[in-house]
């Protein structure tokens, strides 16, 4: 069975109260509410992440990420965090390659494939976001550029590195719309990315990969995509600042 997963992307939201008090109710809610064995992820901005780990201590269903790392070690790189930097927080995963990221901050495919190495290096899992943008898929080039994303991003890794990877299939039309892929066209793109991870790195590898949907994923949308036998959780934007909201989209598991 692959591991299922609902991730929180709080993006640039939540001050430093703010941010406590909203994961608060999530761990709460998580420890009442959440039955099955679906694990629930917070990516954080990182000025919160050493006190989510504390508030997450001894709750064994929720982590703690972050939304970015740098590429190099560390240095003279001025106002960057590293990855050792995220995990000497407590901090477990780290999002990379979020379309925000590529778009606002011209994060290109190689540049994410070197943040991915050293993520891994320093104990961290990646969550590596891919997906088109409306242009994209109007021209009918998605599947293109997504077997592109996934070939620059991570196909270097070894099989034990790419074992650590969670996917993310968002793509970019969906992202803050509140218009969601249906389940059809997520469920035929997680069938693609699958294929193509098991023309690299054989079925096993593939079968055993977590791959989740984000955009516009919200409560009443949830039960349908994760429905999908190869959708495995979502990566939830606006919904993730609301702990009931963000915890019922989890409870789709139970
Ligand atoms: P929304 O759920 O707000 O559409 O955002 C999705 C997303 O970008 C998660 O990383």
């Amino acid at each position: 069975m692959r591991k299922k997963i609902v991730a929180g992307n709080w993006k640039m939201n939540m001050d430093y109260e703010q941010g406590l008090s909203l994961f608060s109710e999530v761990v709460n809610m998580a420890h009442d509410e959440v039955t099955g064995k679906q694990h629930i992820v917070v990516c954080s901005p990182f000025i919160h992440l050493h006190s989510l780990v504390q508030l997450a201590k001894g709750n064994i269903k929720v982590s703690v990420g972050a939304q970015n790392a740098h590429q190099a070690e560390s240095g003279a790189y001025t106002g960057e965090t590293s990855a050792k930097m995220i995990h000497s927080t407590g901090a477990e995963y780290v999002i990379l390659g979020h379309s925000e990221r590529r778009q606002y901050f011209g994060e290109t495919n190689e540049l994410l494939a070197k943040k991915t190495d050293t993520a891994l290096a320093n104990g961290l899992k990646p969550i590596f976001c891919i997906g088109e943008t409306l242009q994209e898929r109007e021209t009918n080039v998605h599947f293109d550029v997504i077997k592109t994303q996934l070939e620059e991003g991570v196909f270097h890794l070894s099989e034990e590195q790419f074992g650590q990877v969670v996917l993310a299939y968002e793509p970019v039309w969906a992202i803050g719309t509140g218009v969601t892929a249906t389940s059809a066209q997520a469920q035929e793109i997680h069938v693609f990315i699958r294929k193509e991870i098991a023309k690299k790195y054989g079925q096993e590898l593939a079968d055993s990969t977590t791959i989740l949907y984000g955009g516009s994923c919200n409560a009443k949308n949830a039960g349908d995509l994760f429905g999908q036998p190869d959708i495995d959780g979502g990566l939830i934007g606006g919904a993730s600042l609301k702990s009931r909201d963000f915890i019922d989209i989890a409870k789709t598991f139970n």
